[in-house]
């Protein structure tokens, strides 16, 4: 099989919102820090009517409602995320109850978890499903949702809520390099949900942004080393058209890509310094590990790479902006963003990079090429149009004010772990054809409907 990789996409964000201009004012903090300091402007997120398991389903509906596909072409389906109601059952099984209507049964691939990386994790399973022996000509679907939501206090203008699902297979519009992925495993504890009573996380916030920095310094190295194996020119960033990252919020990938400068920087030789890097050779015996919080450093960097971010970076922000940290679809929705800042014919031949991080850690870099095989040309103009039309309803959300929002985040702290339970959020708030919870029953099954 040749040409392995994404054949169509689909997200879904909630319908309601919490502005970040009025959230800093509810909350007390200083006129411009959630808004200017992280980069945000609005908030998605869920009462109590949806969960998991809807906000997954309601995106795989969609992609198969509008790509109309046959559920008996699917053999795996997988799903990566962080969000746990069940410490057994996956998110997987509920939604077979999709295919099991087509008496479609026969589909492997469970659930992912590891904080923001489960949906980067299960796209590998399939894609790697789908070059291995074990094939049987179908394709794939991978699922990435999350309700990412904290406790009162600094970290809670970073959550979100969103799911995506990707349609894989051969013959790919949007193609995986083959070989050059790069990980950065370890363990640290920036990031963390031991709590199993409560849905928010624990959180060190400085140690998860210096964790975030210092795996993509590795991932993005190695990742430069296994490319100029197989391209010695390779020049990394300068080669890409491209560079993705997880978002937990926008202004940290910001920086990352003045730290993806700031790696080109140090590897570069004296004199290719002084060329490609004017009036910065100060910074020339600096060293990563001790540079993660160098005010000098970044906002050096952060000058210089100014107009690479423009180009390569900026356009996949949109929906972190207006939707926050996803969480595992997050750098799902930086490439849906991304993808429909451009025409097809732009994108054709292009190549980029994507970083994904979930803390505790893991994380890869990875790239994606458009296929510049005009026969699949048409796959992408589909795969942009129907993205176009799902991210236009970013306009069509309700603005809900904060003491309400808070309000919401209450009753869902509360009854987190209340059964029987009804929800008692609006369902007329729901856009058409979002699944949400009806009932919670003695036995603690959960139960829902379509709108
Ligand atoms: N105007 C403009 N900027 C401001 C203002 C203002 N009025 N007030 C503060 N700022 C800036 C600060 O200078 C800071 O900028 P810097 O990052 O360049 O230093 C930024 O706004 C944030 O302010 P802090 O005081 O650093 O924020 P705080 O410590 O209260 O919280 C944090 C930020 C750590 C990101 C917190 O929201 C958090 O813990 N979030 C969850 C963890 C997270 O997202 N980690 C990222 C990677 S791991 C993951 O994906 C979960």
């Amino acid at each position: 099989v040749e040409n392995v990789g994404i054949l169509a996409m689909e997200l879904y964000f909630p319908s309601q919102y919490v502005d970040q201009t009025e959230l800093e004012k509810f909350d007390g903090a200083s006129t411009g820090k959630y808004t200017v300091g992280l980069g945000q402007l609005k908030m998605g997120f869920c009462s109590d009517r949806e969960d998991i398991n809807s906000i997954c389903m309601t995106a795989l509906h969609r992609l198969i409602e509008k790509n109309s596909i046959n559920l008996h072409d699917i053999g795996r389906l997988e799903v990566g995320t962080e969000t746990i109601i069940d410490k057994s059952k996956s998110v997987k099984t509920y939604l077979m109850t999709l295919f099991a209507e087509e008496g479609a049964t026969d589909i492997e691939g469970i659930d992912t978890t590891n904080a923001c990386y489960g949906g980067t994790a299960a796209l590998f399973n399939a894609v790697n499903w789908v070059e291995s022996s074990s094939w049987d000509g179908r394709k794939a679907i991978v699922v990435a949702g999350d309700i990412a939501v904290y406790g009162k206090g600094p970290a809670r203008p970073t959550g979100g809520a969103g799911a995506v699902a990707v349609l894989i297979g051969p013959n790919a519009p949007l193609v995986l390099d083959c070989g050059v992925r790069a990980s950065y495993m370890t363990h640290a504890y920036d990031f963390y949900k031991p709590d199993l009573a409560s849905e928010f996380p624990f959180v060190d916030g400085k140690l998860s942004i210096k964790c975030y920095l210092s795996a993509l310094d590795n991932c993005y190295n190695l990742y430069c080393k296994k490319m100029r194996k197989i391209d010695p020119d390779f020049k990394g960033l300068l080669s890409l058209d491209g560079m993705l990252f997880h978002c937990p919020y926008s202004k940290l990938v910001q920086k990352s890509l003045a730290r993806v400068c700031f790696n080109d920087f140090l590897n570069a030789s004296p004199e290719q310094r002084e060329k490609q890097f004017p009036g910065l050779s100060n910074f020339s015996s600096h060293k990563l590990e001790e540079t993660y919080f160098d005010r000098d450093v970044e906002k050096a960097f952060m000058t210089y790479s100014e107009a690479l971010f423009e180009e390569k970076t900026k356009p996949s922000l949109y929906i972190a902006k207006n939707v926050g940290n996803m969480y595992t679809p997050s750098l799902y929705g930086g490439l849906a963003s991304y993808l429909i800042s451009k025409s097809p014919e732009q994108l054709i031949g292009k190549k980029f990079a994507l970083f994904s991080y979930g803390s505790g850690l893991a994380s890869t870099m990875y790239s994606i090429n458009i296929c510049n095989d005009m026969s699949v040309g048409s796959k992408l103009a589909k795969l942009l149009s129907s993205l176009n039309e799902t991210v236009s309803l970013l306009n069509e959300r309700q603005s809900v004010e904060p003491s309400k929002f808070s309000d919401i985040m209450d009753i869902r702290t509360m009854n987190y772990h209340t059964a029987p339970y009804q929800p008692s959020g609006s369902i007329d708030i729901l856009f058409p054809g979002t699944y949400y919870l009806i009932d919670i029953d003695e036995l603690r099954r959960r139960f829902y409907a379509r709108k």
